[in-house]
């Protein structure tokens, strides 16, 4: 048995719910395993476009789909996507989520608020949905988990404690907005009915999927670069999506072999503050974002662009242990006057060698792009022949070169049919 993991291998929005849909066809599990409804999962077929922020992207082909224990669970997110997911035709009877994932409630979203106004200038830019207020929970032990939900009484209990906590905490801060305890217990016990049955324990759940050699797909959120210990901190996530994360955000031991896809988009975007040597003059940019459609899929925030950073992607494809790289939106860059790809950094005129150590350093750096000849929508159309135009070719072998990796997917468009595996 041979499990798969999926991760971004930028900032997030590489396209990796296409991906994981994709794979998940010849897949038992589908498997979520850090992040919460921040993350947001976009599948296209035929006429309908589908939006995950927190079930697994595996539900849309009726797999399996598991929200891990790494996973912070906003019940009110999660409900009104199984509703629309139920209402547009899909059956959510196969999602299970781990008692031990941490409950993400109306407070975190609050205190994210609060957090980014304090910090002003330097603030994050966070989706605003409560992810770091409920990881800072978990940490602090202070956090209540999904198995909390089964005694009624004792979640009723522990909830109080946390709003008490924070309704006394938090008054003097300026964009404070007081929860009312007695309605919004009422509201979130509505939603306890709903997902009672969803709930399973980790170890029993891992021990069946081990036993039966279920074929797992573990499906990260965000990016590498986004990961809480990795990325560009502070301008980062609070949780780690990186592929060995997994393990430990699923309960599900590693008694397995496993192969990490990667997935980069063809040029870069990021969304939210921190540094971004890759960005697009404006012109371009304005561009890219119409075109690619780079608008936040859970914020609609326009997202900033930028050419592939071959710096930042040789350092994600290390540290996820990257096997093969899932290249996405070939389309978006067809018929352009030029393309770039960032090849190195440099301070003072001096080359580094390693992705800069803090965000002080990356905010420095000068950017060196090589140029690349554009290709046509023509020549994307003739790769499904297995027909490669020159200018495909030498973009992708420089690629595959500078990161040591091969890339064995690329996509040239929203659908299921425009994922076209290659092999150069
Ligand atoms: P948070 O995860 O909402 O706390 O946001 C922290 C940083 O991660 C911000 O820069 C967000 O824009 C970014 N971020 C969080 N989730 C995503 C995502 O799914 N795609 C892209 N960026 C994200």
């Amino acid at each position: 048995m041979k499990a798969k993991i999926v991760v971004g291998l930028q900032w997030g929005d590489e396209g990796k719910g296409k991906i994981v849909d994709y794979l998940s066809k010849d897949v038992d599990l589908v498997v979520r395993y850090q992040g919460g409804a921040n993350a947001g999962h976009t599948i296209v077929i035929g006429s309908k476009k589908y939006v995950l922020h927190l079930i697994p992207s595996g539900i849309i082909r009726g797999k399996l789909s598991y929200i891990g224990n790494g996973v912070v669970v906003d019940l009110e997110e999660l409900l009104k996507e199984i509703e629309t997911l139920e209402s547009m035709g899909v059956s959510v009877k196969n999602l299970k989520i781990s008692s031990g994932a941490h409950l993400l409630f109306q407070f975190h979203k609050y205190i994210d608020m609060i957090n980014e106004n304090e910090k002003g200038k330097r603030a994050i830019g966070t989706t605003g949905s409560g992810i770091g207020p409920c990881y800072v929970d978990k940490y602090n032990r202070t956090g209540i988990r999904v198995g909390d939900l089964i005694d009624k009484t004792l979640f009723i209990q522990k909830l109080k404690e946390r709003i008490n906590f924070y309704n006394n905490n938090f008054k003097s801060k300026e964009s404070f907005i007081r929860i009312d305890e007695k309605r919004y217990i009422e509201t979130i016990l509505e939603k306890r009915e709903k997902i009672l049955k969803m709930i399973v324990y980790p170890d029993l759940f891992a021990t069946e999927i081990i036993k039966r050699k279920m074929k797992i797909l573990f499906e990260s959120a965000q990016g590498t670069l986004l990961d809480v210990d990795f990325g560009t901190y502070p301008f980062v996530t609070s949780s780690n999506p990186l592929s060995y994360a997994a393990f430990t955000g699923s309960g599900i031991p590693q008694y397995f072999d496993y192969k990490v896809i990667g997935v980069a988009k063809c040029y870069s975007t990021r969304v939210g503050n921190g540094p971004f040597p890759a960005r697009m003059d404006e012109d371009t940019e304005n561009f890219v974002r119409e075109k690619g459609k780079e608008f936040g899929a859970t914020t609609g925030r326009k997202r900033n662009c930028g050419w592939l950073d071959l710096v930042a992607l040789k350092y994600a494809v290390f540290l996820n242990r990257t096997d093969e790289i899932a290249m996405t939106k070939f389309d978006i860059l067809s018929d352009m006057k030029k393309i770039k790809v960032l090849t190195g950094y440099e301070i003072d005129g001096k080359r580094l060698e390693n992705f800069p150590r803090n965000v002080e350093q990356l905010s420095m750096v000068k950017p060196i792009f090589v140029d690349f000849e554009p290709w046509s929508m023509r020549e994307l159309e003739d790769l499904k022949r297995k027909k490669f135009s020159k200018s495909i070719l030498k973009f992708l072998e420089f690629v595959q070169k500078s990161l040591g990796t091969n890339i064995t997917h690329i996509t040239t468009g929203s659908e299921r049919k425009d994922i076209i595996k290659i092999n150069v």
